[in-house]
């Protein structure tokens, strides 16, 4: 079976009523990022951010996988399927991938606040002050804030450089350094761009911007190129 890598952002999740990042109504026209995702925050005041990823955490709880998440769960059917994703919320699981890393973390665990390595599942409980880990410090959400190393880009950037075919799906590729993923992929191999807004990638060779919504893109990629691509293997 062919590699194929998907790597997705907050684009994916737009029409599950997930607020995007970035744009004109995206969760940062409304909060600070630095008051919400950073460490500085959490050292001023960890209530704050507490109550900011308990919304975040309402909000997934209330969301369901949409079309586009369905369908990269389906193609595993027909290909060795990797998911990396930007997002904290659990859609991509929830719609059937089963082999998904999470580069920014996952809303539904917590970690200790002294030791990265407890992390534990809670699904969606809240956190708040005063919960503790078995080392008896606050737990914090287990999400990588701004400043703080990616644990799994390393992971990330192996399944990349080893994919036979990218597809990127709703990331504006402004954070880095997941936005630097694209420069690991084999420069002969095909890679597929979704995004209903022009995403500026220079220098990259064989790459197809199909300009739609998830939901329609998606369907394209699949119809249009992937079937195209396995015709020959009589695969669909
Ligand atoms: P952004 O908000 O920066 O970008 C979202 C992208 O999705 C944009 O390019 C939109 O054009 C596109 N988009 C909007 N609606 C879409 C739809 N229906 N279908 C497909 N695409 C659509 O989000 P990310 O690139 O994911 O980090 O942001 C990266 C990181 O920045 C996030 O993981 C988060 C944030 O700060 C942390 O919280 C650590």
């Amino acid at each position: 079976m062919k590699k194929l890598v998907v790597f997705t952002g907050a684009g994916i999740s737009a029409e599950s009523g997930i607020r995007t990042f970035r744009g004109s109504d995206g969760l940062w026209e409304e909060y600070n990022i630095m008051d919400g995702a950073s460490p500085e925050a959490w050292a001023k005041d960890p209530k704050l951010v507490l109550e900011f990823y308990n919304k975040r955490k309402a909000q997934v709880k209330g969301a369901q996988p949409n079309l586009a998440h369905q369908l990269v769960a389906q193609l595993e059917e027909k290909f060795e399927v990797k998911v990396i994703t930007q997002n904290i919320d659990d859609l991509h699981e929830r719609a059937g991938s089963t082999n998904v890393l999470h580069l920014h973390g996952l809303i539904t665990q917590s970690r200790s606040s002294v030791d990265e390595n407890l992390i534990y599942t809670i699904g969606f409980d809240e956190i708040n002050l005063g919960d503790n880990c078995e080392k008896g410090t606050q737990l914090r959400p287990n999400i990588v804030w701004f400043g703080e190393e990616v644990p799994n880009m390393d992971k990330a950037c192996e399944l990349v450089s080893c994919a036979d075919i990218f597809v990127i799906i709703g990331t504006s590729l402004n954070v880095h350094p997941a936005a630097g993923l694209i420069h690991h992929a084999p420069t002969n191999i095909k890679k597929y761009l979704i995004d209903p807004n022009e995403i500026k990638v220079n220098d990259i060779e064989n790459l197809t911007f199909i300009r739609e919504k998830a939901t329609v893109g998606t369907p394209i990629l699949i119809n249009q190129h992937l079937k195209v691509l396995l015709q020959k293997d009589n695969a669909f």
